[in-house]
C-alpha cells in the first residue's frame, strides 16, 4: 500500500471548497492535517507537519500567488500544488512563476490526486537526497535559428566533461535535434524511446537511455521523427528533468529557435541560461528580445550569459554596437573557424579536433563560467563514428 501523505490544504478567495474536498476525499493514502480558510496567520498553519501544500483557488489570483511564495519560503523542501477549476482567466503560468510544484485542474478523481501528489513528493525526493544537490542546468537559447545553438551546446558539454565533470546534454530541439549529428552519435536510443519505457524515471532506466560521447558527455537524444517529438509533453520534460539532476554533475540543453512552451518550461527550470547571438542586425535584435523576455519573465540576469558567435566577421558591426544594440556586453566572443563546418561534419567537436584554436579557447572560457577549475588545452581525439555516418545510421 502506498504510503499516506499527510495535506495541508488552504484556499484562496472564490476557490471551490466542495469541488477540493471531492478530490481529497476517498483515497485511503490522502490525509488532510491541516486545513485554512483565507489565511490571516499563514505562519501558523503552515508551522503544521505534513507532506505537501495544497492552496486551492479559482484562477487567477493574487491571494493564491503570495500563499505559494509563503509556503514556499517557510518550507523549502516541503513542494506546493495549486488546485483549481479550469479557469477563463489564465492562472498556469502564474502559479509556477510563484514557484508551485504542480497545477492540479479539477474536477480529478481522488485517485489521480494521490498520483500527482506521490509524483511530486519523489520528485522533491530526489531532488534533495542528502549530500547530493541538484545539478546545476544550463539552457542554451537563440531566438533566432541557426545562431549556432548546437554548436555552444555541444562545445560547452564536451569543455565541461574535459574536466571532469559528469555532464548531460539534452536534445530539447524536438523535430530537428541534431545533437547526435554533431557529435557522431547514433540515436540507438532517444527521448522517445524513454518516455516509452514509462515512468519512473529510475537512474537505471535513465542512463540506459542516455548516448555516450568518447568525451565522457552522456547525451539524451531528441526523437528521430516530429510525430514523435508531439508525444513529449512538458510534464514529462519536467520529470525527466528532475531525474537529471539528480544524476550528474551538469544538465546542458540545446533549444530549438524561439520560446516554444518546452523552452519555457526548460527556462523555468534552470539555474543559468546562455543566450546565443550572432554578428548581423536581425539576430542581435532578436537576442534583445530575448533578454528582455527573460527579464519579464523575471530571470535573474546575473544567470544569463551573453555569447556572441561568429564575433569576428567582418560585417561593419563592432563589439561595441553590439553593446549599444543588445544593451549590455557580450560575454563570450567566439570567433568563425573554418574547421568549425568540418569538426561537425567529422562528428567531433571542435574543443576536441583543434583544441588550440581560438574557437575552442572560448568555448573552455564559456566552460569557466560553469565549472570551478580552468584547464589548459587537452591533446586532439580521434572521433570513433563520423557525424556523417551518424546521419547514415538516423536514416536506417
Ligand atoms: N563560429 C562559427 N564558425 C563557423 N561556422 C559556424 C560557426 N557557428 C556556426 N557555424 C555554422 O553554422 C551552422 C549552424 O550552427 P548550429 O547548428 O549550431 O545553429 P543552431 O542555432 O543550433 O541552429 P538551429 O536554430 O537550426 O538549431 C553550423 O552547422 C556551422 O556550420
Ligand atoms: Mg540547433
Amino acid at each position: 500500500m502506498a504510503d499516506t501523505i499527510r495535506i495541508l490544504v488552504t484556499l484562496a478567495e472564490h476557490a471551490d471548497q466542495r469541488l477540493i474536498e471531492q478530490a481529497l476525499e476517498g483515497d485511503s493514502s490522502l490525509e488532510v492535517v491541516g486545513y485554512a480558510e483565507h489565511l490571516d496567520d499563514w505562519r501558523q498553519f503552515l508551522e503544521q507537519p505534513g507532506d505537501v501544500v495544497i492552496v486551492g483557488c479559482y484562477g487567477h489570483d493574487d491571494g493564491m500567488a503570495a500563499m505559494v511564495d509563503h509556503a514556499i519560503k517557510h518550507r523549502p523542501d516541503r513542494p506546493v500544488v495549486v488546485m483549481s477549476e479550469a479557469s477563463p482567466n489564465g492562472f498556469l503560468r502564474q502559479a509556477f512563476e510563484a514557484g508551485a510544484d504542480d497545477v492540479i485542474t479539477l474536477p480529478q478523481t481522488p485517485e489521480q490526486v494521490a498520483f500527482t501528489l506521490q509524483k511530486v513528493i519523489a520528485r522533491r525526493k530526489g531532488l534533495s537526497m542528502p549530500g547530493k544537490a541538484a545539478a546545476p542546468l544550463v539552457g542554451v537559447l537563440g531566438p533566432k535559428g541557426g545562431t549556432g545553438k548546437t554548436l555552444i551546446a555541444t562545445n560547452l558539454a564536451v569543455a565541461l566533461a574535459e574536466r571532469d565533470a559528469n555532464v548531460v546534454l539534452v536534445d530539447l530541439d524536438l523535430q530537428f535535434g541534431d545533437i547526435g549529428l554533431a557529435l557522431g552519435l547514433s540515436p540507438e536510443r532517444t527521448m522517445y524511446d524513454l518516455m516509452k519505457a514509462g515512468a519512473p524515471f529510475d537512474h537505471e532506466k535513465l542512463d540506459r537511455h542516455l548516448i555516450r560521447h568518447s568525451s565522457g558527455v552522456k547525451v539524451l537524444i531528441a526523437p528521430t521523427r516530429p510525430d514523435q517529438a508531439s508525444a513529449i509533453s512538458i510534464d514529462y520534460l519536467r520529470d525527466v528533468y528532475a531525474s537529471l539532476r539528480t544524476m550528474c554533475d551538469v544538465v546542458i540543453v540545446d533549444t530549438p529557435p524561439g520560446f516554444t512552451p518546452e523552452v519555457i518550461a526548460t527556462i523555468d527550470v534552470s539555474g543559468d541560461i546562455c543566450m546565443v547571438g550572432m554578428l548581423d542586425s536581425l539576430s542581435l535584435k532578436n537576442t534583445k528580445l530575448g533578454l528582455e523576455t527573460l527579464d519579464l519573465m523575471g530571470y535573474d540576469t546575473e544567470h544569463v550569459s551573453l555569447v556572441l558567435n561568429r564575433a569576428d566577421s567582418r560585417v561593419g558591426i563592432t563589439p561595441d554596437d553590439v553593446s549599444t544594440i543588445v544593451g549590455r556586453k557580450p560575454d563570450v566572443f567566439i570567433p568563425s573557424d573554418r574547421e568549425i563546418p568540418r569538426s561537425i561534419n567529422e562528428g567531433t567537436p571542435i574543443v576536441a579536433a583543434k583544441p588550440n584554436s581560438g574557437a575552442a579557447k572560448a568555448f573552455r572560457d564559456l566552460a569557466d563560467r560553469y565549472a570551478k577549475t580552468p584547464v589548459s588545452a587537452p591533446a586532439p581525439i580521434q572521433s570513433s563514428s563520423s557525424g556523417v555516418r551518424a546521419l547514415i545510421g538516423r536514416r536506417r
